[in-house]
């Protein structure tokens, strides 16, 4: 059912970062290949998206035309064949009348394309806001989830509303997941005049929305770049551990058919996917902020919570924390006052201390340290 959807938030590839229009049969089959042998599945990717570009014209009834070239055996065969490989499929559309690279977009056809989808065996709709040509936001997303909750198939929908219509605060119903931003890019910190945020100003922007995201609804701050070249290894582990922290889908964005193993290591590290896919699915919140040195708090289901240091200097910071004087309480229920837990560090994966001692590290440039405080037993 569609309510029952998406109760940790959606993980999966999509094609758009890294490929663009430049899709096609073959290239979604081998990244269905590639998830399988990589990895990539058994760490929880299983949704795999195809953005935008699959689609040509409409035919003379008004059904929908997959780009023959690229797509010689029709969508169907593409989705038979993700299936058979244990994955789920996606796809792409628009709220206008034409997608953002000028597709024939679904406005006058949304019941129609949803049940096409449905035959088709699509589990996940994205579904974009260009040339929408001045309709409500709330009222054409409205319209799209009221055609996939009739078409008669369990449907993941994707609210690719770009955070201008505050999609948190009407989405929870509609969707599974919004936008929160304009489109990612590949760098840590960067503004482009043409549109587009870095890591950093995403991060800065998903302070304000923790109340917004729990089981089901989803605040989207955009797919990962992981793996495509434009950050440094601490930044890449900086993007995905603050990802999982906000509890954000976790689409990779990245070639998977040829992933290097710093690459391979940050998208499959199965404790920080933890702290994403826990089931409490509370957003990080920051509760302390000293300018370029920040602290977030997430609380699990078990009692735990994981605490994440981010350092946005050019320097190393010589974290010298003292548990005692946390204020961590603004954010969750744990008390380190009442009891000691062990910090186990996610990234080396074991524990380095516990909260009744400081905790001494060094926090690289554009880095974080990220524990989980876990009940001594
Ligand atoms: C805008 C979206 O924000 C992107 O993620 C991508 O789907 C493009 N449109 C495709 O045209």
């Amino acid at each position: 059912k569609f309510e029952e959807l998406a109760q940790t938030p959606p993980m999966g590839w999509n094609s758009w970062n890294k490929f663009g229009c430049n899709v096609s049969e073959k290239l979604i089959c081998e990244m269905a290949d590639a998830m399988v042998n990589n990895g990539m599945l058994e760490a929880g990717y299983n949704y795999l998206v195809i953005d935008d570009c699959w689609q040509v014209r409409r035919d003379s009834v008004g059904n929908i035309v997959v780009d023959p070239e690229r797509f010689p055996n029709g969508m169907k065969t593409v989705v038979d064949y993700v299936h058979k490989k244990g994955l789920k499929f996606g796809i792409y559309s628009c709220a206008g009348s034409a997608t953002c690279q000028g597709r024939p977009g679904s406005r006058g056809y949304q019941f129609q394309d949803a049940r096409t989808y449905a035959k088709w065996g699509v589990d996940y709709l994205k579904y974009d806001w260009c040339n929408e040509e001045g309709q409500n936001a709330k009222a054409a997303y409205k319209t799209m989830s009221d055609a996939l909750k009739e078409c008669g198939r369990p449907i993941v929908f994707s609210i690719c509303e770009w955070g201008d219509s505050k999609p948190w605060e009407w989405g929870k119903g509609i969707g599974h997941l919004w936008r929160t931003t304009a489109d990612i890019r590949d760098c840590y910190q960067c503004t482009f005049d043409w549109g587009g945020l870095g890591v950093l100003d995403i991060i800065d922007k998903q302070a304000a929305l923790q109340q917004y995201a729990g089981p089901g609804h989803w605040n989207d701050p955009d797919m990962l770049e992981v793996g495509n070249g434009g950050m440094t290894y601490d930044e890449y582990k900086t993007h995905f551990t603050m990802w999982a922290m906000l509890a954000a889908p976790l689409m990779a964005g990245n070639d998977l058919r040829n992933m290097d193993a710093q690459t391979k290591e940050i998208l499959t590290n199965a404790d920080v996917i933890a702290v994403n896919q826990d089931k409490l699915g509370q957003q990080a919140t920051k509760f302390m902020d000293m300018g370029e040195y920040e602290i977030w708090a997430k609380p699990l289901s078990n009692g735990e919570v994981a605490v994440c240091f981010m350092n946005r200097t050019n320097q190393i910071w010589k974290l010298d924390y003292d548990w005692k004087k946390q204020t961590m309480y603004f954010a969750t229920e744990v008390s380190v006052h009442k009891k000691v837990y062990n910090v186990f560090d996610l990234w080396e994966h074991k524990n380095i201390g516990k909260t009744s001692e400081r905790l001494v590290k060094e926090i690289p440039a554009h880095g974080v340290l990220v524990i989980r405080l876990s009940v001594v037993k």
